[in-house]
């Protein structure tokens, strides 16, 4: 099959973007389905690593006049998580860069896409004003219970009703603090939460998706 996009980075001279490991088009495809984008405010990842899926989630935000927030430390060292087989969540990061910086691969990545504001920062430091609102979230940031918890509460706030937020990794046997937090906030939150959705996407590795009342 031909691939415009392609055609159009050899032309452009353009890098191809980075590779990804959720399987965004997943996400893109239930945004689309359930034309969550309809509703009022805009998209937030925390966790973009090389900004793979970041360009997937923008190309959608742009066509509907939305912008995309970013949270990512963008720092391999700073995540100091150890998954269940003994993996260091810093060196998987280090490995797939080859050398690279994982700030100068992203902001290649999202270079054309003026609707991306990016920040800097651990998520845990992140406050958005109490006017913000998001209309869909995406969370694959660092895998430590308390994280989760505070990643669910930052979008959580600020997701409009009947908007969704979406956690990778989830019932996924290597990061069980993952689902742990998780089972803790559904369980907290229920009679908040319409629905949830499982998607399961690359390497077999599911998101739960919880929508806000
Ligand atoms: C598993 S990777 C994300 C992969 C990305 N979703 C993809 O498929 O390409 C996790 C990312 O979260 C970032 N991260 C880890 N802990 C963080 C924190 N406390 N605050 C912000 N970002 C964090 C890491 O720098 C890394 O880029």
């Amino acid at each position: 099959m031909i691939n415009i996009g392609r055609i159009w980075r050899n032309i452009l001279g353009l890098k191809p973007a980075p590779a990804e490991f959720v399987g965004y088009e997943n996400l893109v495809h239930f945004i689309t389905k359930r034309a969550l984008l309809e509703l009022e405010g805009d998209l937030i990842e925390i966790g973009a690593y090389m900004g793979g899926g970041t360009v997937k989630l923008a190309r959608l935000a742009r066509r509907h006049g939305k912008k995309l927030y970013v949270i990512d430390t963008f720092d391999p060292a700073s995540d100091k998580a150890i998954s269940k087989s003994a993996v260091r969540a810093t060196e998987v990061y280090q490995a797939f860069l080859e050398g690279r910086s994982m700030w100068e691969v992203y902001r290649e990545a999202t270079r054309p896409f003026r609707n991306v504001v990016t920040i800097i920062e651990d998520s845990r430091k992140v406050m958005f004003d109490e006017e913000r609102k998001f209309a869909f979230g995406f969370v694959d940031g660092c895998h430590e219970k308390a994280c989760v918890e505070n990643d669910f509460y930052l979008i959580w706030r600020h997701l409009v009703p009947g908007g969704v937020v979406a956690f990778h990794d989830y019932r996924y046997d290597d990061w069980p603090e993952v689902t742990e937090a998780l089972e803790g906030l559904m369980d907290k939150h229920k009679y908040e939460i319409r629905e949830t959705h499982e998607v399961v996407g690359s390497y077999g590795i599911s998101s739960i998706l919880l929508t806000k009342k």
